[in-house]
């Protein structure tokens, strides 16, 4: 372990926080240490030196880095589980010895940690230490990974003749709608699940980056499962935005270009930080963009095709197709994006993070889950609040003409975008004073301080 930062104050407001070290996974946990860090808390920040934090972003943190053992790991959709394993496995000790030597120095009010870092209870229980869990996806998504190492002998893996079956345990959902993730042991995917589950129902409590309105009937249902306090603060980013966590540079001549571009007219693309394509699927996308004829702003992120640095695989005499109408970079100030004039739809993978952005800006969505809780999120966008559509035949070019033009010109995008902004309403009352997230923050700040 390395410990060479400055000390933290030493005093029974330290909050000490442990990221996942995946982009999804720190914007939300750095938000969070804002929220805390603005209501007088001091902030310690443990993690890992993969993907380890832009520290002087934040100057008012403390940043203690540990050994993670995996400095050089790739993370992508085909090693995800594998990942998660390792990092159970190998942060416990040096998570252990970093706490003790904060201890060593001062009391903690309480520790933080990502759902993902189950071990981090047994731990925080050696200590006698308070942990409170962040779940960074939606509750319903939380819910339907608590239900699946019980239901999955009966619908998993899924059969083509069964996409369709609604699964009763877990409703609204269809077997397409289960999350699935790309692993060479389908055992380890539950049994992660399983110790997820039952370490988060052993915690002293549950902060969800959503907001009761958007999520009513799942936080009455995580209440029931999980009967610790829990509190829907989000969306998180409303308070602090995700550019000070960016691991990748954001390339801002996206910007100029949607200066230059008309109102509502440019369809967003991107799939966040970890989903990959090949290169088949990457060209039936760049031709479906381009016959569309809208504008578009694509981020590709290297490492987004496999088998390629970056552009490689665009068909030739692509650029020249499409011209000035479209604009492709690596990576985006996604926020700032949505946020834009010219901005009129955004086709996304459905993270949580960036599904939670888009209801923020009123953009509606076009669907193409990846993996994990993106397919339920991609469920609940196009059937549950009918703010977006979603792709069903994979990618493939004419779906993906048509679909782009049924969201950015025709009516049915019209009515989506009216039931967004709705939502769009409803997330700026909750974040007011009296409204449902500020007092679930008021609620969390008075439980941390009776600790
Ligand atoms: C992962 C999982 O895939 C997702 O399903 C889970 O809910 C969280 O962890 P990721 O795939 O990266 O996250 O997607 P997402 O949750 O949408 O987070 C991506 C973040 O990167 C967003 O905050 C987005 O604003 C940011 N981003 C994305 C950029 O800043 N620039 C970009 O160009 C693209």
């Amino acid at each position: 372990m390395e410990n060479q930062t400055p000390k933290p104050k030493s005093n029974n407001h330290h909050l000490v926080l442990f990221p996942v070290p995946l982009q999804g996974h720190i914007n939300p946990m750095l938000q969070l240490a804002n929220i805390l860090h603005s209501k007088g808390f001091s902030i310690t920040i443990i993690h890992t030196h993969f993907n380890s934090p832009t520290k002087s972003n934040h100057p008012h943190f403390t940043f203690l880095p540990i050994s993670d053992g995996f400095s050089k790991t790739k993370t992508s959709t085909e090693d995800a589980i594998s990942h998660i394993t390792l990092l159970n496995t190998n942060c416990v000790a040096p998570f252990r010895d970093c706490l003790a030597r904060l201890l060593a120095d001062g009391p903690i009010a309480c520790l933080i940690t990502d759902a993902i870092l189950h071990f981090s209870q047994l731990v925080a229980d050696g200590f006698g230490l308070p942990r409170i869990v962040l779940s960074t996806c939606s509750i319903s998504s939380f819910l339907v990974f608590a239900a699946l190492p019980v239901i999955q002998e009966k619908y998993l893996p899924k059969q083509d003749s069964q996409l369709e079956s609604p699964v009763p345990e877990v409703l609204p959902l269809q077997v397409k709608d289960l999350p699935s993730m790309t692993t060479n042991d389908s055992e380890d995917f539950y049994k992660f699940l399983t110790n997820m589950v039952t370490q988060t129902k052993a915690s002293s409590g549950l902060i969800w980056n959503t907001f009761s309105e958007l999520e009513e009937s799942a936080l009455s249902q995580s209440r029931d499962l999980f009967p610790i306090p829990n509190f829907s603060i989000g969306p998180f980013h409303k308070s602090f935005p995700a550019s000070s966590s960016t691991l990748l540079i954001q390339d801002r001549s996206s910007i100029s270009w949607l200066d230059t571009q008309k109102l509502k007219s440019v369809l967003y693309v991107s799939f966040g930080s970890i989903a990959e394509m090949d290169r088949k699927e990457f060209n039936e996308m760049a031709w479906g963009l381009a016959n569309s004829m809208q504008p578009f702003l694509w981020v590709v992120r290297p490492g987004f095709i496999r088998g390629s640095k970056w552009l490689e695989a665009l068909p030739s005499g692509y650029a020249e197709k499409i011209g000035d109408r479209g604009c492709i970079v690596k990576w985006a100030p996604q926020q700032e994006v949505l946020a834009h004039f010219a901005v009129g739809g955004f086709w996304t993978h459905d993270g949580w993070n960036s599904t939670l952005e888009s209801i923020c800006e009123g953009v509606p969505m076009i669907c193409s889950p990846c993996f994990g809780d993106q397919l339920v999120n991609a469920k609940y966008v196009s059937d549950v609040w009918g703010i977006g559509l979603r792709f069903e035949k994979g990618v493939e070019r004419g779906e993906i003409e048509r679909g782009i033009r049924r969201v950015m010109v025709e009516r049915e995008g019209e009515e989506m975008r009216e039931r967004i902004l709705c939502l769009k309403e409803k997330v700026d009352v909750c974040l007011e004073d009296g409204g449902s997230s500020h007092q679930h923050l008021e609620e969390l700040i008075s439980y941390i301080l009776s600790f």
